[in-house]
């Protein structure tokens, strides 16, 4: 076991409201052709002046604020993201410009939706061997600002939003108690962003191909998902020496209710026992599990020395699935 507990979760996501119905209005969709085929009924759209770690920076103070710390008394900063500010400096770097905050080592994972369970798995490892003694472990991300709004396959699946959970070493036998986590990088052409890094620099032709957006292939995505998320979570369900009946809560990544459920059925975890929050925000990549933790913690789902199941998929391809014993 990895021992660290959990001191605070928080979330901050933006304020305004995109409906199907509005999407409606925008794009040759409906209400019903998006809540059959993914669950969502609604997403939050970040300001054009939002970047991710405006949304990252205000998930890590309510955590410190919930947490009775301050941002300096961190070791570590990591920011799980897709959608960073800029390629460079790294947007755990700009949450501390924005916080005048010096210190804490900090850097972004990049691993799509894996990213915030990447993260973790890494905050685990640096408690346990001693690299830190207390971690934020930020998901954000702003996927409006990747979307192609002409591309009804893919807009109508994503929100922005962040999540943050500080960690910090203890004594108690809390923390992580198994984990699988893996990546296949033959994949990577089926979920990707073509255009503004070296491969496929900036350009007027790029811009105008709009090759700086999501380009996905929904149907091999869904496939790989259900299977990657069921297999890490019940490896790291074997590796924790536990069965889908110790679980508290399930969390998965939150893709969509059919690649959800279906991990869940394999899993054989109970239905009452899966958070789902893709309905209010659809998926914010990094962030989704993240805020359905803070989310379960605030109703009260998750008490002190339950056991918590979280598996996820993404990009890259990247899977990662973790047991913690909260
Ligand atoms: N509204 C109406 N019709 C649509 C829309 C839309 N928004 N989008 C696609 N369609 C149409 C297609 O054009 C197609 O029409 P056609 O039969 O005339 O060609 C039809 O609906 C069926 O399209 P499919 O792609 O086969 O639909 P499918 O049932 O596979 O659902 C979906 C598509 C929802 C994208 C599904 O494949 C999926 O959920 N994949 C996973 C993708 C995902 O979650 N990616 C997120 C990132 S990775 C991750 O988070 C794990």
């Amino acid at each position: 076991m990895r021992r660290f507990k959990i001191l605070a979760t928080a979330r901050a996501l933006p304020p305004r409201v995109l409906t199907n119905a509005e999407l409606e209005t925008m794009i040759d969709t409906t209400d019903q052709w998006i809540v059959e085929r993914t669950g969502i009924r609604e997403r939050r759209i970040a300001a054009p002046e939002v970047a991710t770690s405006d949304l990252a920076a205000e998930a890590l103070l309510s955590a410190c604020n919930a947490a009775g710390l301050g941002p300096e008394a961190l070791d570590v900063l990591i920011v799980a993201t897709s959608t960073p500010d800029t390629l460079f400096p790294s947007t755990a770097c700009w949450v501390q410009h924005k916080l005048g905050l010096r210190g804490p080592a900090a850097f972004d994972v990049s691993a799509g939706c894996s990213g915030w369970l990447y993260g973790m798995e890494l905050a685990a490892s640096l408690i346990a061997g001693g690299g830190a003694r207390t971690a934020a472990v930020i998901g954000a991300e702003v996927m409006s600002k990747v979307v192609n709004w002409e591309d009804r396959s893919t807009c109508v699946l994503f929100g922005d939003g962040a999540g943050a959970a500080i960690l910090t070493a203890c004594e108690e036998d809390r923390g992580l108690l198994g984990s699988a986590w893996g990546a296949d990088g033959t994949l990577a052409r089926v979920l990707y962003q073509p255009a503004g890094g070296t491969r496929q620099p900036a350009s007027a032709e790029s811009v105008a191909a709009r090759a700086h957006t999501v380009h996905m292939e929904g149907n091999t995505v869904f496939k790989h998902a259900v299977t990657a998320m069921s297999e890490g979570a019940i490896e790291a369900l074997k590796r924790a020496g536990v069965t889908p009946e110790d679980v508290t809560l399930l969390i998965p990544h939150q893709a969509n209710t059919r690649i959800m459920e279906a991990t869940r059925a394999r899993t054989a975890i109970a239905p009452a026992k899966m958070v789902s929050i893709v309905d209010r925000y659809g998926n914010m990549s990094a962030a989704t599990i993240p805020v359905a933790l803070d989310e379960a913690r605030a109703a009260g789902r998750l008490k002190d020395g339950d056991l918590l199941a979280m598996t996820a998929f993404g990009t890259g391809f990247t899977w990662a699935a973790q047991v913690l014993r909260v």
